[in-house]
């Protein structure tokens, strides 16, 4: 990494006098691991997290957006840049629609939906994090995902510079500064919405800030959506590592097509018939579980979870996950792909 010019510093301090320098990254990951953000910018204000983001373009200084910091792995020099993270924690219940700022918690928005008597989003307890992270990632757990209750999201894309409001299949597009709603407002076009795919979506590929997040659910049963919320809890307890510093699975699962490795014979036919080999089942066959690099331990409840045992550091975990990726492909021939977020590699 390029280390930032001290006049490039000055120039987004110029602009954001209450930005921080070398804040320490751990503070702000489940993991508790990461070194330090060189710049570091939050507020609750989305135009001004826009406008900081702009900033710091013109004065060409890379930008990473924080979630919740609970699918993300950051690097032990950190991040040569701008890391800016949405505070505003707002969630707004209207009917069946929820509206919810992307620093909401999901978990709390899934616990507000059931308080409030509507269905479909139980299984939200299980996501951590924020609901702007859950939509980047199109996060799901026991039969939900993130794809299956958004209605409509607002992001800002840098590179295009607009404000755009994206569903599954309109968008409307705002030009112009942030939040001033002119030019082409309100005009719908043929779009492609969020593009969601296994745990993916359009903001993976396109450098977008999400800012707000709708939830369309169904009006529901207070005690079955409550039954529901406390299985979900329960059964993510006993086949979770618990209390322990994680970012949550690290790969995401195999999906079986016809030219699949012949190396793996002994598949469950469970798995045959959902046609998806699950990461966490084919890391526990090739005898990882326990495996540990200094702090960095495969977790003994879950395969597809890297625990800090404590001290461990991003290097730690990265050779960690390189090796349980080397075995998987000796022994199966599959490669397993990231799912986990990595910064400042
Ligand atoms: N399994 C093992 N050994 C293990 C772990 C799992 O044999 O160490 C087997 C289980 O016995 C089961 C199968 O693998 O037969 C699937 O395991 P599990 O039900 O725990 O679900 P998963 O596919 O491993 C997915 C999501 C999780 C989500 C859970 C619960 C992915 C990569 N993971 O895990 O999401 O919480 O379902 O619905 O899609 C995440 O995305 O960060 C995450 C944790």
């Amino acid at each position: 990494m390029t280390p930032l010019s001290r006049e490039r510093i000055r120039a987004f301090m110029r602009a954001f006098p209450d930005a921080q320098s070398d804040l320490p990254l751990r503070t702000k990951t489940y993991l508790k691991i990461g070194g330090p953000a060189r710049l570091f910018f939050e507020t609750d204000d989305g135009d001004r997290l826009v406008h900081a983001i702009r900033v710091a373009r013109a004065a060409d200084i890379p930008v990473a957006i924080l979630g919740g910091g609970s699918n993300l792995l950051v690097a032990d020099a950190g991040y040569e840049g701008v890391v800016v993270q949405n505070t505003d924690r707002d969630i707004r219940i209207k009917e069946d629609r929820i509206t919810a700022a992307a620093g909401a918690i999901t978990a709390l928005i899934a616990r507000k939906s059931v308080d409030s008597g509507l269905a479909g989003f139980e299984w939200g307890v299980g996501i951590p994090g924020t609901i702007g992270g859950a939509v980047y990632g199109n996060a799901g757990c026991f039969g939900g995902e993130m794809r299956d209750v958004v209605e409509s999201v607002e992001a800002y894309f840098f590179d295009q510079d607009m404000t755009m409001t994206c569903t599954e299949n309109v968008r409307t597009v705002r030009r112009g500064p942030a939040g001033s709603d002119k030019g082409r407002s309100g005009k719908k076009r043929a779009g492609m919405g969020c593009r969601f795919g296994y745990r993916d979506s359009r903001f993976k590929h396109e450098t977008g800030l999400i800012l707000r997040v709708t939830v369309q659910l169904k009006a529901g049963d207070l005690a079955a959506s409550k039954k529901k919320m406390d299985a979900i809890i329960a059964a993510r307890k006993t086949t979770q590592p618990q209390g322990a510093f994680s970012a949550g699975c690290l790969f995401k699962n195999y999906e079986i097509h016809a030219d699949q490795p012949s190396a793996i014979t002994n598949i469950p036919s469970e798995f045959r018939r959902t046609g998806t080999i699950p990461a966490g089942w084919l890391i526990d066959t090739c005898g990882l579980k326990g495996t540990r690099i200094g702090d960095a331990e495969v977790s003994r409840v879950h395969a597809n979870f890297i625990v800090n045992r404590g001290h461990a550091t991003a290097e730690d975990i990265h050779a960690l996950y390189l090796l349980i990726q080397k075995r998987v492909q000796e022994k199966t021939g599959i490669v397993l792909e990231n799912e986990v977020q990595f910064l400042g590699f």
